[in-house]
């Protein structure tokens, strides 16, 4: 018997409920169909569906005329539930009539009584192997699912990293420079008259290093949290938290111009550096890439009634036409192996996304113009929507 065979090995591990309320055929049947399937029973249509209820049938096998409910009924009610549930009615000819019935409610075979071995294996491989298919299908589905789950995980990851190396770049350049000017001096022995003044050089150093490796343990939490949903927001002073920022980012021969307003807004103090730090060092990196007279970044911060308007503007030449469209977007650089094309592509998603404002950027006055727009405290951004963070 080869269909036997064939039948045994696509069944294999499949779990099905007979319905059958005479003993003696139930036995008969049990006998039959455990060659190919491992077998639960019910002796009418309520015990059935209380044991569908909590097991899962590849198969359901049911007789018609039952006490308390019958087979017409128990399918109706599990085709309704789960229409996928494969059902296979045991008909004798007495049930010639409900048989269009059986047929509109999608019963998946109809078994003619008596059953015989050979009737059983052509009227059931069909099914079972359709349940096979499904059950393939679905595995491979699934496999798919976990790789890309597994595949967006790393390119997160991988996205992370590369922040986390953007953030610590300058913050790395302040210690090491700050270390240097020190050994520098010492070599040149600018101390050996006046030894007082290497401890203030040093304790001057100290504090300065001491305030980027704060900025990088800070950055790492904050990028801890970054794909989080939830983050506190805190009320902060714009001028206070950019003056902060200059401070942080050694601008050589450049020169920074400051007009700041006092305005507090209620967000993501960290983030909205990690912004500000950004747009200084392209600047920079700006300036420093041309050959200009007098390097300046001006940084301005203004409000309305509803919000701050931040403009950070340079003079080193303007964005290139070619790249104004793809600024904001992942991995966008003109730098080659310099740059990683995250900077503004992360400031964007700050600025609009966390902190429910705008960044834009236009060319003026010969350079590039990156302003901020952020709902003043009270306005759109308060303590009551604190989950806006997503
Ligand atoms: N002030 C500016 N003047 C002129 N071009 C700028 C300025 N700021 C940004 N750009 C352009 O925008 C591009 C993208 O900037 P972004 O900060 O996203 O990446 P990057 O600076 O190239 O690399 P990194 O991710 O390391 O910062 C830059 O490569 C540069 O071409
Ligand atoms: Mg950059």
């Amino acid at each position: 018997m080869k269909k036997a065979q064939s039948l045994r090995d696509l069944s294999k591990g499949m779990k099905v409920l007979l319905v059958e309320d005479e003993k003696r055929i139930l036995e008969a049947y049990v006998e039959l169909m455990s060659e190919f399937f491992e077998v639960d029973t019910a002796t009418n249509g309520v015990e059935a569906l209380n044991k569908i209820d909590t097991n899962n049938y590849e198969i359901i096998f049911t007789d018609i005329n039952m006490p308390k409910m019958n087979g017409i009924e128990l399918c109706e009610l599990v085709k309704h539930n789960n229409p996928n549930q494969k059902v296979i009615v045991i008909t004798a000819y007495s049930d010639k009539d409900n048989i269009i019935k059986l047929l509109e409610l999608n019963v998946d075979k109809l078994l003619q009584k008596p059953v015989r071995e050979d009737m059983f294996i052509y009227a059931v491989y069909d099914v079972v192997s359709a349940v096979y298919t499904q059950r393939k299908m679905e595995n491979t589905l699934k496999f798919q699912e976990k790789a890309l789950v597994e595949s967006a995980k790393l390119a997160q990851m991988g996205e992370m990293l590369s922040m986390i190396a953007h953030q610590w770049r300058q913050p790395l350049t302040t210690i090491s420079m700050v270390l240097n000017t020190v050994k520098v001096k010492i070599d040149l022995q600018k101390y050996s008259d006046n030894p007082s003044l290497l401890e203030n050089d040093f304790i001057e150093a100290q504090e300065k290093a001491e305030e980027s490796i704060n900025y990088l343990s800070e950055t790492i939490e904050d990028f801890r949290n970054f794909f989080k949903k939830d983050k506190t927001k805190k009320t902060f002073n714009i001028a206070d938290s950019i003056r902060t920022c200059v401070g942080m980012i050694p601008l050589d021969n450049i020169e920074v111009k400051l007009d700041l307003q006092d305005h507090e807004i209620f967000s993501f103090k960290r983030e909205f550096q990690q912004v500000i730090i950004n747009i200084i060092a392209n600047a920079k990196e700006q300036l420093s890439s041309i050959d200009m007279v007098k390097g300046v970044i001006n940084i301005t911060s203004s409000a309305d009634d509803e919000k701050v308007i931040i403009e950070i503007c340079d003079n080193g030449g303007g964005i290139p036409d070619y790249a104004i469209k793809p600024l904001f977007k992942p991995y966008f650089s003109t730098k080659g192996k310099n740059g990683t094309g995250l900077g503004l592509y992360m400031s964007k998603t700050i600025i609009d996304t966390h902190m429910n404002g705008l960044l834009t950027a236009t060319n003026k006055n010969n350079g590039a113009c990156f302003t901020i727009e952020l709902p003043l405290k009270n306005k759109g951004n308060t303590p009551s929507n604190l989950t806006s963070f997503n």
